[in-house]
C-alpha cells in the first residue's frame, strides 16, 4: 500500500470467490450470521461457526449438517486453514482479535461492526436465472441494496433483458400466465415472455402483459389462427412447431396453469414428437386464486378439509362426462367448478338430487383478479336463477360449499332462499 493513501480512499476490488469445499470461519451466530450463512452454504463452503450461542435458524443449519458449530467463544488459532472469515459478534474486543489474526494470516476478513477496519466487504447480492448481481458502494449499504433490488427486479420482470447468449436454446416455453392480473404471472414466465420472439396467447390470462412487449415480438392470438382442415388445437400445435423450427424463441402463454384444463400436455406431446425442446412454467390456477381474490379460501380449518376442481363444460347427464357427480354430491368439502356457467342449473340439480343440501352456499366469480371482477352469491337451490338475473358470463369460477360463507362479509350480490 502506498504510504500516502488511506485504504478506504480506494474502491474495493470486486471478485467472485469460489468457496466450494474451502474452509470459511464465521465468528458469532446472531442475526448477521443468519443473513450471510445461506449464501456461503449455497457456495458449497466448508463452514465452521464459532459462537457460544446462535439464533434458532442458525442452530437449524448446524442441526442439518450445513455448517459445523463450535459452541464456544473464539480463541486464537481458530482461523487456521480458513480462506475467508466473517466476524459478526457483539463483542468489539473479540472482533478486533479475530481481525488481527486474519490480518497476520493473510485471510480476507469481513467485519460487521466496522467496515473501515475490514479487509473485505460483502456486496449486496441477488440472483436471477443463473446471474449473480453484486453491488458495492463502499460506505452506503442501503444504496447498494437499492441498486441490487432495481437490477434483480428488472431482470425478473424483463424490463432489463439480458438474453442468454450461451444457454438460450430455441424452442417453446409453455407458460402459465395466471388468472388475469398481470402481476400474477411467475417471475420465470415474465422473463421468458420478455425474451420471446413469438408469443402465442389465449384469450384468458394476463393480456395486459402483451402490450408491454417490444415491437419486434410477434404476438399471435391462438383463437384467431386459421385452422382449415385441422382442429383448432392442431393448428396451434402446428404454429408452435413452425415457429420453433424457424429458430424462434416461442412462448405459448396460457391462462392459469398450463396443466389445469389447459390442454398443455397435448402441446408438449406434439412438440416432443417433432423433437422440439419445451419448458413448462407452472402458473397460478384460477381454480384457487380466483376464489381467493374474492375472499373465499378453498379450505378453512374446521370447515373444509378438501377441495375438488371439476370441469363443468359438459352437463352431468352427457355421455362424454368423465365426472362422477353422484360421488361429488356425497362430499362435504369444497367443489370448484371451471367452465360451468352454462351448465350450472343441471349441475346444481344433480348435486341436490345426490344428497347435497339445497341451502349449500355457492359463489360465482366472474373475471377474477381483473378490473372487471365481480362476485355473485347464491345457494345450490337459487344459483341457476342468479346466473340469469345477474347475467353472469364466462369466464367464471363457481365455488360450492361452506367456505363461501366464511370470512368478512364483502360486497356481494346475494341470492339466498
Ligand atoms: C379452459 S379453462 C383454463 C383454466 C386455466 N388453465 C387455469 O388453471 O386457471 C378456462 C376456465 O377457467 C376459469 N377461469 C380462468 N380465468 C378466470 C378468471 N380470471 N376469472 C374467472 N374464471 C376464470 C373459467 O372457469 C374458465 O371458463
Amino acid at each position: 500500500m502506498s504510504e500516502h493513501a488511506h485504504p478506504s480512499d480506494h474502491p474495493a476490488y470486486p471478485v467472485g470467490l469460489r468457496l466450494a469445499g474451502r474452509r470459511v470461519v464465521v465468528i458469532g451466530g446472531g442475526q448477521v450470521a443468519q443473513r450471510r450463512l445461506p449464501a456461503l452454504i449455497a457456495a458449497g463452503a466448508d463452514i465452521v461457526l464459532v459462537s457460544p450461542s446462535a439464533t434458532p435458524s442458525v442452530e437449524a443449519m448446524a442441526a442439518s449438517g450445513e455448517i459445523h458449530w463450535e459452541r464456544r467463544r473464539y480463541v486464537e488459532g481458530d482461523l487456521a486453514d480458513a480462506w475467508y472469515v466473517l466476524v459478526a459478534t457483539a463483542d468489539t474486543d473479540a472482533n478486533e482479535r479475530v481481525s488481527a489474526e486474519a490480518e497476520r494470516s493473510r485471510i480476507w476478513c469481513v467485519r460487521s461492526d466496522d467496515a473501515s477496519a475490514a479487509t473485505a466487504w460483502t456486496p449486496a447480492t441477488g440472483r436471477s436465472e443463473g446471474l449473480t448481481v453484486a453491488v458495492l458502494t463502499g460506505r452506503d449499504p442501503r444504496r447498494s441494496a437499492a441498486v441490487r433490488d432495481a437490477i434483480v427486479e428488472g431482470l425478473r420482470d424483463g424490463t432489463i433483458t439480458a438474453r442468454h447468449q450461451r444457454t438460450r436454446t430455441p424452442g417453446v416455453a409453455l407458460v402459465g400466465g395466471g388468472p388475469g392480473d398481470p402481476d400474477l404471472i411467475t417471475v420465470r414466465g415474465r422473463r421468458l415472455l420478455a425474451e420471446a420472439d413469438v408469443v402465442i396467447a389465449d384469450r384468458l390470462g394476463p393480456r395486459d402483459l402483451l402490450d408491454e412487449l417490444p415491437p419486434h415480438v410477434e404476438v399471435i392470438d391462438a383463437a384467431k389462427i386459421p385452422y382449415g382442415r385441422f382442429m383448432a388445437q392442431e393448428a396451434i400445435n402446428n404454429a408452435l412447431i413452425e415457429h420453433a423450427k424457424a429458430g424462434k424463441a416461442v412462448v405459448r402463454l396460457k391462462g392459469g396453469d398450463p396443466f389445469v384444463f389447459g390442454r398443455g400436455m397435448e402441446e408438449v406431446e406434439a412438440l416432443a414428437a417433432e423433437g422440439i425442446p419445451c419448458t413448462v412454467v407452472p402458473g397460478i390456477s384460477s381454480s384457487i386464486s380466483v376464489p381467493g381474490a374474492a375472499g373465499i379460501p378453498v379450505t378453512h380449518r374446521g370447515v373444509a378439509h378438501e377441495f375438488t376442481v371439476v370441469s363443468g363444460h359438459v352437463a352431468p347427464d352427457d355421455e362424454r362426462s368423465l365426472v362422477d357427480w353422484a360421488a361429488l354430491a356425497q362430499l362435504r368439502g369444497t367443489l370448484v367448478i371451471l367452465m360451468g356457467v352454462d351448465k350450472i342449473g343441471a349441475i346444481a340439480r344433480t348435486l341436490i338430487a345426490g344428497g347435497r343440501a339445497p341451502h349449500t352456499p355457492v359463489a360465482l366469480i366472474q373475471e377474477g383478479t381483473t378490473a372487471a371482477q365481480r362476485r355473485v352469491d347464491a345457494t345450490l337451490a337459487t344459483v341457476a336463477d342468479a346466473v340469469t338475473t345477474e347475467e353472469v358470463r364466462p369466464p367464471a369460477v363457481i365455488v360450492i360449499g361452506e367456505v363461501v360463507a366464511v370470512g368478512p362479509e364483502a360486497t356481494r350480490a346475494h341470492h339466498r332462499d
